[in-house]
């Protein structure tokens, strides 16, 4: 793989991590808004009714899930790449001339 190919990867993960990060807060929160709500607890019940809440909390799983990979899933990829951990692997399998 280039360094070019392997620096716009990295780009791109790095925007899929900060763009993905604002909906899953909004999805979080909707997700304990509505989990408390379906109780009553903490005055939740008070935004929105029991049986809205525990049908929207149901809705909310699979964007929760999807979300949560699709942040998560990069942001350890790039950490392990901070690591250096592809770029020791990337040294065996490169031209070792071309390395300093
Ligand atoms: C439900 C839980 C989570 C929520 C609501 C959340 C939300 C956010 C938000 C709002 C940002 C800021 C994005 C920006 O700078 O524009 C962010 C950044 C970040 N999140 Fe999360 N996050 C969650 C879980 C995770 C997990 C599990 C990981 C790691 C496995 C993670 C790794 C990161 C990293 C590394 C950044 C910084 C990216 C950067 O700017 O370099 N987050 N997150």
């Amino acid at each position: 793989m280039s360094v070019q190919m392997f620096q716009r990867g990295g780009a791109i993960m790095l925007k899929t991590v900060r763009w993905s990060g604002w909906p899953l807060l909004a999805v979080v929160i909707g997700f304990i808004v509505t989990g408390y709500a379906t109780s009553g607890r903490y005055g939740m019940g008070k935004l929105i009714d029991a049986r809205t809440a525990m049908a929207v909390h149901k809705l909310l799983h699979l964007p929760l899930l999807v979300l949560l990979l699709v942040h998560a899933l990069p942001a350890m990829y790039l950490a392990v790449r901070r690591w250096g951990l592809f770029a020791k692997a990337s040294r065996i399998k490169c031209n070792p001339e071309s390395q300093t």
